[in-house]
């Protein structure tokens, strides 16, 4: 596979089936569509920036019952493919996945109706986490500043109409969320909510062990508590995302591990925004049942 993109300059962007996502994704399309799920696979899903690298970090670590050395091993995106994300300086995730020994645990980022088949056929377990949208939006915004591997966001007026109407990468936050709402009681779905996370870490961490098919005891939940709070987190180099190039992602510009807070968004929203964002939200999420928090 030829891995063009080397991040002198911004990524391009395409659509797939409607969707946004970075050329290279575009151009191996097909492959990635035709990705051979193992049964054994466990998926952590979300839409960019509702708290996959946290996720990854606690179920590793459910994986390992709480053996900090062993999850240490490597960087985030070494230890877990994510499955559409090709970039030269880093790799495919794809030709990742395929070579990495079983069991796996896999990162994606697409929409339900772009999962490739074979994980639904192979009856996968998928994790899926959801964030409120102003935060994500927020997050979304820093992200693509000191991202180059995704284009330039604009200016913070011009980034906020694009994530509201989907014209940004892997689409719309509302079709996201909703697409996997839907899909969670016909497959393997955990849904999880960024919120719950942060509010009671313990609780939804033993709820994700249950899932996963560990059982672990009080010590070994505090244990991955304290290891995937915020401020561990920020300092660990194989959570934080300091070993990618600083040509794609430079953490002067916005560090990965930004806030990882509950209502940030109201540093950032202007009353007009608020409203309008509430408006629209209040007209695609209704009936849906799925509720936010965007504050404590
Ligand atoms: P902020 O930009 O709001 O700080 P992803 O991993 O999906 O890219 O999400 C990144 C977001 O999750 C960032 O949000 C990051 O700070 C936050 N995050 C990462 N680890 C976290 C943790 N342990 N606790 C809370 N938030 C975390």
């Amino acid at each position: 596979m030829e891995l063009k993109w080397d991040g002198t300059e911004r990524m391009t962007v395409d659509y797939v089936k409607g969707i946004l996502q970075p050329t290279p994704t575009c151009d191996s399309w097909d492959q990635i569509w035709d990705f051979q799920a193992r049964p054994d696979d466990l998926l952590i899903c979300t839409y960019p920036k509702a708290g996959t690298t946290w996720t990854q970090e606690i179920v590793d670590l459910i994986q390992n019952e709480g053996d900090v050395d062993r999850t240490h091993r490597a960087p985030t995106h070494v230890r877990f493919p994510f499955i559409e994300w090709i970039i030269q300086s880093i790799g495919s995730g794809l030709e990742h996945a395929n070579a990495m020994p079983s069991p796996r645990t896999l990162k994606t980022h697409l929409p339900f109706q772009l999962l490739p088949p074979s994980f639904l056929e192979k009856n996968c377990k998928i994790i899926y986490m959801a964030r409120n949208p102003k935060d994500n939006l927020v997050s979304y915004y820093h992200f693509h500043r000191m991202n180059k591997a995704l284009p330039a966001p604009g200016t913070w007026e011009e980034y906020f109409e694009s994530f509201l109407t989907g014209k940004v990468c892997w689409g719309s936050w509302h079709d996201h969320v909703k697409g996997w709402w839907e899909a969670r009681d016909q497959h393997r779905i955990l849904y999880l909510f960024y919120e719950d996370m942060k509010m009671n870490p313990k609780h939804e961490i033993r709820k994700l062990g249950e899932f996963i098919g560990k059982k672990l005891d009080d010590s070994v939940l505090d244990k991955i508590v304290h290891h995937t709070s915020f401020d561990v987190m920020k300092q660990n180099p194989m959570a934080n995302y300091s070993t990618v190039p600083a040509k794609v992602m430079d953490h002067s510009v916005s560090p990965f591990m930004r806030k990882g807070e509950v209502g940030d968004w109201k540093n950032h929203f202007t009353v007009a925004q608020n409203e309008r964002f509430d408006e629209d939200y209040q007209r695609r999420m209704a009936g849906t049942g799925l509720t936010f928090r965007f504050q404590f």
